[in-house]
């Protein structure tokens, strides 16, 4: 696998339309998998807010890409003669916005941190909005590469015939291309490793059933889907190997912040023996929050936890409902957290730290 042999169209998010004036951004439309493949053009900043918010497009790196790609929106607002602190103001503005859609994926915050430097950076007499496309595009190219290097890596611990438990989606979908835990699957896959995935439904979103199960089937990965409640039988059961799952935000002493029932998963593992590794790009690491008390963890609407995706109501009208999108797990329970640079391991403190001025230097 490499970024050259991957179909540009077939990603996640790209821009579509050539220059950034006239273009859009052009998204899968995710609630509508596994029935429909279809895909859902964006043109304001308000629309991609709103595209964020409602998991039209989800998964942190998805995220992070999407609101790169946002920026431009918000740039080609600016007026021709407009001053390099008016156009910080409108980016900020925007920034501001694309942040609050979704409080816990770092990447939002990241991505749409380095655009605004961009336009700090960027003399008045260029066109903000080409200058922004620029880097967005080049923001979603390192992505698909970011991948295929943290597949390399994680497959490393992927032994040969691994029945591998997971959570969530982490694979194309939830990125430009490629994926994290479920690119490490599939590089496993085609180097041959007689693998089997166990997925994880994932409610309330049902991420699991819906897209990873939709993406390991077309590319022919054997996999079994299981509710999230049968994860334990399995492990006690000597039926998993190694668990991988992503994450949204890793703190600086090694907390991780990952899908609801990522921390139930990774205790009934450790209680087993078996080794839990987080994929996740440097990007994901966070060392300005120095634990996982210190992650915003978002609560969502009461209706994806009464109803399924929405449709048949499953609870009595009224009832009250706590919904958290995301659960921290305690580095005690994370055997190895693998990088495009490699693989991090305990203690986290020390090799996070030690991964993140890498990725700086790179
Ligand atoms: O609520 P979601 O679907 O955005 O949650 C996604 C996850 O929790 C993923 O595991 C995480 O973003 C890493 S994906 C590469």
């Amino acid at each position: 696998m490499d970024v050259s042999t991957r179909d540009r169209a077939l990603r996640t998010v790209f821009w579509e339309g050539g220059n950034a004036r006239s273009g859009h951004i052009k998204l899968i439309d995710q609630p509508k998998l596994p029935l429909a493949l279809e895909h859902v053009t964006c043109e304001t900043v308000d629309g991609a807010c709103a595209c964020i918010r409602d998991m039209v497009i989800r998964g942190a790196p998805a995220i992070g890409a999407m609101a790169g790609y946002a920026m431009v929106l918000a740039a080609r607002d600016c007026d021709a003669s407009a001053s390099v602190a008016t156009r910080v103001e409108t980016l900020r503005a925007a920034k501001a916005k694309l942040d609050a859609s979704r409080p816990t994926a770092v990447n939002l915050m990241w991505a749409t941190r380095r655009m605004v430097e961009l336009t700090e950076a960027t003399d008045a007499s260029e066109d903000l909005a080409e200058v922004i496309l620029r880097e967005a595009e080049a923001l979603a190219d390192e992505d698909v590469a970011i991948n295929i290097a943290m597949a390399k890596h994680g497959a490393e611990v992927v032994q040969q015939g691994a029945n591998i438990l997971h959570i969530c989606n982490t694979g194309c979908l939830a990125t430009v291309d490629v994926g994290t835990a479920l690119g490490v699957i599939y590089e496993s896959f085609h180097q041959g490793k007689d693998i089997h995935a166990w997925v994880c439904e994932t409610r309330p979103r049902l991420q699991g059933a819906r897209l990873s199960a939709w993406e390991l089937m077309r590319e022919k990965v054997p996999m079994h889907l299981i509710a999230d409640s049968a994860a334990g039988l399995l492990m006690h059961r000597g039926k998993v190997d190694v668990v991988l799952y992503g994450a949204d935000r890793i703190a600086a002493d090694g907390w991780v912040a990952n899908k609801i029932g990522s921390l139930p998963v990774s205790i009934v593992a450790r209680e087993h023996g078996i080794p839990v590794y987080v994929v996740a790009p440097t990007s994901t690491i966070d060392l300005e929050v120095a634990t996982g008390a210190d992650i915003p963890i978002e609560e969502r609407g009461a209706e994806e936890v009464t109803s399924l995706m929405g449709g048949n109501r499953t609870a009595p009208e009224g009832v009250q409902v706590f919904n958290p999108a995301f659960d921290v797990v305690n580095p005690k329970y994370i055997t190895g957290i693998v990088t495009e640079h490699g693989i991090c391991y305990p203690p986290f403190t020390k090799s996070l730290r030690a991964v993140k001025e890498t990725a700086e230097k790179a």
